[in-house]
């Protein structure tokens, strides 16, 4: 069952995100993030590594601030970063062990961390968090959802549009099993060209944990982890999640 779902996002429909999404829409996200983690690091945050970073939307925005490194499983997304982004450095990687032998004074886990699905994935991909910051640097991620907030069916629709395309997505989430980390987040397409519909469906598997976990495994790496609680609106939802600005101590203990 769980062989139907995959976790890469949009490689064949990649080329309706410009449609439904514009980096407009996480400006206001974007730079709220970025006073929290220059706020939270010791010294001055000049380059920042995007683990997750999807098609650039929020690259678009933390450019102004950083010297990013973007570093996707998708192709198709880093090659629309690329395009939005020409000046930013994308590369294609897993951030469950992705090493690229240098450090910075910042990293991001945003909502691609959604995709880690298991408790040893999570720690993963914070490992390779901290194997890329210098000490006295700052990750910062948060939690969309746990396990005490998980509502199934929830449902989000948008449409959007450019000339004779307009494409509407309905994303609904749903839980099988609420014994496991993992849940459903299926994605379904509505495509209209030149007054043809088409309907295309993606499903994903995602994690679910405890908020316990999150602290828990992100101590577990050796961060120093303050958690703050993120509300922000936005053109797609009005979000509240737990954020967690993740200090690398000064020295490796
Ligand atoms: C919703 S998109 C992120 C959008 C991004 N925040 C932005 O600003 O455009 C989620 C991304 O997570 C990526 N992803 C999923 N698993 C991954 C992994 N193990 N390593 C790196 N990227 C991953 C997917 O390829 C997808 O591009």
């Amino acid at each position: 069952m769980k062989d139907e779902f995959k976790r890469r996002m949009y490689d064949d429909l990649v080329w309706t995100w410009p449609l439904i999404s514009h980096p407009s829409s996480t400006e206001r996200e974007a730079r709220l993030l970025s006073e929290f983690i220059k706020g939270r690091a010791v010294g001055p945050v000049e380059t920042l590594l995007h683990l997750g970073s999807g098609g650039g939307h929020m690259d678009f925005t933390f450019k102004e601030q950083f010297r990013v490194t973007g570093v996707d499983l998708s192709e198709g997304m880093v090659g629309h970063a690329r395009t939005l982004n020409p000046k930013v450095e994308y590369l294609v990687g897993d951030m469950r062990d992705v090493r690229l032998g240098r450090t910075f004074d910042a990293v991001t886990i945003l909502d691609s961390i959604t995709y880690m699905i298991s408790e040893a994935e999570l720690k993963a991909a914070f490992e390779t968090a901290w194997a890329h910051l210098r000490p006295g640097g700052v990750l910062l991620t948060y939690a969309e959802t746990t396990k005490e907030r998980y509502e199934n069916h929830e449902t989000y629709i948008h449409t959007g549009e450019e000339g004779d395309t307009s494409v509407t997505i309905i994303e609904v989430d749903y839980d099988p099993d609420p014994d496991d980390t993992t849940v459903e987040y299926t994605v379904v397409y509505l495509i209209r060209r030149d007054g043809k519909l088409s309907i295309e469906t993606e499903r994903h598997i995602q994690g679910l944990f405890p908020l316990e976990v999150w602290p828990r495994t992100l101590e577990s790496v050796g961060f120093d982890v303050e958690k703050r609680v993120f509300k922000y609106s936005s053109e797609w939802a009005d979000i509240e999640y737990p954020l967690f600005l993740c200090r690398k101590p000064m020295t490796d203990q």
